[in-house]
């Protein structure tokens, strides 16, 4: 299985998330500034949610790539909210780009909030889920 990790990052949160994804699986993290080269079967998509939206870099990742995605994984950590699944989900379907349900999401640490995630066990938690997607 062919395997890409693209991750959108403000803070570093994300960052951690998909470095830890992509060294379980044996490929390189890259920020969604870099287009997929292929067609991949797979994509784990590290994003956020900023004042309740997905971003727009994620956002034109997501439609400049669309044909070169066959499935994409949805890795996220937010303060406050369950997951951005919902939204992506939604965008993907407007694409008609397969989306897996199984998803990722953690806390973030934002300001005073959940200070230190996501944590060694968050970044365990997201290599096992790696791990399961690509076997
Ligand atoms: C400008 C900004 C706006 C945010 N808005 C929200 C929000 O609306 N809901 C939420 O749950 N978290 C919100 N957060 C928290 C981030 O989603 C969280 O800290 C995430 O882990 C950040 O990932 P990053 O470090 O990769 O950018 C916001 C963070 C920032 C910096």
């Amino acid at each position: 299985m062919k395997a890409a990790v693209r991750y959108y990052t403000k803070g570093g949160n994300t960052k951690k998330l998909a470095e830890a994804i992509a060294d379980a699986i044996g490929v390189e993290a890259k920020s969604v500034d870099v287009p997929l080269e292929e067609q991949f079967d797979v994509v784990f998509l590290g994003n956020s949610v900023y004042a309740a939206n997905i971003d727009k870099e994620v956002k034109d990742f997501v439609t400049e790539n669309a044909d070169r995605i066959g499935c994409l994984v949805n890795v996220s950590s937010a303060a406050l909210i369950e997951s951005t699944y919902a939204r992506m989900s939604k965008l993907c379907k407007e694409l008609g780009i397969k989306i897996d349900e199984r998803n990722y999401h953690c806390k973030g640490q934002f300001k005073f909030m959940h200070k230190g995630r996501p944590n060694a066990e968050d970044l365990e938690d997201a290599r096992k889920f790696a791990l399961d997607i690509v076997k």
